[in-house]
C-alpha cells in the first residue's frame, strides 16, 4: 500500500506501530507530511517515497486539531498543514486518528491556521485580519512563534492564528482565504477526510461523515 504518513503527537503513533509492522514484514511505501515525520519514519524502517515518484496514494493516516460531524477538520496546530493538505488531495482515501476531545459540534474553537508568504507579511496579515472579521471574528490574529523569532514551516513560510471561537460557514471561508494574494494554504480541510477513528471511554470508534 501506498500511504500517507501524518504528523502530530497521535499520528506518531501511529508510525511507531506501523515501524512494527514493516519490520515484522508488511509492504508499504510511504510520504511524509513533514521533516519530523519523515526522521521518524527513516528512523522506524519504511520504505519512503515522494509525491514526484508517486503521485497518488491509497490512503493517508493524519491526526487532527478538530473535526465537526461532517468530517471537516482543522489541521496545522503542528505546522504541517500545506504538506498534510497536499498529501490528503493526492489519497483515494483519508482517515483521522484521535481521541475523543478533538470532536466539535462548531469548529473553530482550535485557532485557525493559515500559513502565508514571509514576504509581505504586514499586508497579508492585514487582509487576513479583515477577511476574519467579515467572517465573524472578534478574537486575534497573532503571528506564531518559536521563541522570539516567527515560527518557519517546512515549506520556509510563516503561520497565522486565527482565534475563531466558532466558525459558522467553513466553506466560504477556505474558498475566500484562498484567494487573498500571500496565502499560501489554510488548514481547514474540507472533503477530504472519510472516517475518524476516535479513542473514547469505550475503545475506538469509527465515526462517518454526516451530510450538513
Ligand atoms: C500538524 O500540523 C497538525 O495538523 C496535526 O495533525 C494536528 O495538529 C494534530 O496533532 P496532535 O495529534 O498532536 O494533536
Amino acid at each position: 500500500m501506498r500511504l500517507g504518513l501524518g504528523t502530530g503527537s497521535t499520528a506518531r503513533h501511529f508510525v511507531e506501530l506501523l515501524g512494527e509492522r514493516v519490520r515484522a514484514g508488511l509492504d508499504v511505501i510511504g510520504v511524509p507530511t513533514s521533516e519530523a515525520t519523515r526522521i521518524q519514519a527513516e528512523q522506524e524502517g519504511i520504505r519512503l517515497t515522494t509525491l514526484d515518484e508517486t503521485p497518488e496514494l491509497d490512503l493517508t493516516v493524519d491526526g487532527a486539531d478538530e473535526f465537526d460531524a461532517q468530517l471537516r477538520l482543522v489541521k496545522g496546530g503542528g505546522g504541517a498543514l500545506l504538506r498534510e493538505k497536499i498529501v490528503a488531495a493526492a489519497s483515494k482515501r483519508m482517515v483521522v486518528i484521535a481521541d475523543a476531545s478533538k470532536r466539535v459540534a462548531k469548529l473553530g474553537r482550535f485557532p485557525l491556521p493559515v500559513e502565508v508568504m514571509p514576504f509581505g507579511l504586514a499586508a497579508t496579515q492585514a487582509a487576513v485580519t479583515e477577511l476574519a472579521a467579515r467572517f465573524g471574528n472578534t478574537g486575534a490574529v497573532t503571528l506564531r512563534k518559536k521563541g522570539d523569532a516567527p515560527f518557519v514551516t517546512d515549506g520556509g513560510h510563516y503561520i497565522l492564528d486565527i482565534a475563531f471561537g466558532a466558525i459558522e460557514n467553513p466553506e466560504a471561508l477556505a474558498a475566500a482565504l484562498n484567494m487573498i494574494p500571500g496565502v499560501v494554504e489554510h488548514g481547514l480541510f474540507i472533503g477530504l477526510c472519510q472516517t475518524a477513528f476516535l479513542a473514547t471511554d469505550r475503545g475506538v470508534e469509527a465515526v462517518e461523515s454526516q451530510s450538513a
